[in-house]
């Protein structure tokens, strides 16, 4: 008997140890793909996720405020860059599985799962790619405290597919569009060739689960007959806690489905006529 991709998902996101964790997520992305490309896709099922994933024992998970803060020009302050990366990739290893085997009551096309499986296996490679910088430096991901609270999107949005595409691809990986180009030119300047290539690697690829996001919210829009960008509001203030931050990459965003009148108003500055 195959397994099916639901059970694939709580594998991934019951295995606390990050290497483990997004060799896993790999096998599985493999396994799926080469499913849909004999045209014997693996069936869904139904094993429901926990309600949080398991991670390991290092890094500590601490309040945003207690997470000591290092000047970024420093070297300590871009390995404290890059160990919060590494911790955001392992997160989103964990967002895609979950959204996969979450949301089994809702009925979605396959392409919904092919875009969600594609994401976690670009994740696993953004965080074992970060794990190799962070190495080759004599650091790892584990070495520094990390924020805690990151799954509270998750949770806040268990039982609302239409709120999670809206937080998490649309609000929280749209903001990784935004702050990217910033962390690239740290790492030119310290001539760290190794984090540039995989900076360079992430940035590309985020943009296509924004865009997926931003894709499959449309098409629930659709289905159910709301305004997109009343509704994205809506669920965006019920959801996320704090305004949006400017300044916004509003090209990369743009190239990702997001209309500028979608996140402006969202934001605790006066938005620019043409977004409002
Ligand atoms: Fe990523
Ligand atoms: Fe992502």
């Amino acid at each position: 008997m195959t397994k099916t991709l639901s059970k694939m998902a709580v594998e991934v996101l019951t295995t606390a140890d990050g290497r483990a964790k997004t060799a896993l997520s790999h096998q599985h992305a493999a396994a799926w793909f080469a499913s849909r490309e004999a045209g014997t896709p693996i069936p869904l099922g139904n094993s429901a996720p926990p309600l949080r994933p398991s991670r390991p024992e290092k890094p500590e998970q601490l309040d945003p405020r207690n997470v000591p803060r290092r000047r970024p020009g420093s070297e300590q302050g871009r390995l404290a860059m890059l160990h919060a990366v590494g911790h955001i990739e392992l997160n989103a290893v964990d967002l895609h599985w979950d959204i996969i085997a979450r949301f089994t009551d809702v009925d979605m096309p396959l392409g919904f799962y092919d875009d969600w499986v594609k994401s976690a296996d670009e994740e696993s490679k953004h965080f074992n790619l970060i794990c190799d910088s962070l190495e080759a430096k004599d650091s790892f991901y584990g070495a520094m405290p990390a924020h805690a609270g990151m799954w509270r999107a998750a949770e806040d949005t268990a039982d609302d597919l239409m709120g999670r595409l809206a937080v998490v691809p649309m609000v929280l990986e749209a903001r990784g569009l935004d702050v990217t180009p910033g962390m690239i030119k740290i790492f030119q300047q310290a001539k760290d060739q190794q984090t540039l290539d995989a900076l360079e690697i992430i940035y590309a690829e985020e943009v296509g689960h924004v865009a997926y996001g931003s894709k499959w919210f449309n098409f629930l829009c659709g289905r159910h007959a709301l305004d997109p960008k009343q509704t994205f509001h809506d669920l965006v203030q019920k959801y996320f806690h704090g305004a949006l931050k400017p300044p916004f990459n509003e090209e990369k965003r743009a190239d990702a489905g997001l209309p500028p009148d979608f996140y402006w108003p969202l934001s605790d500055q006066e938005p620019p006529a043409y977004a409002r």
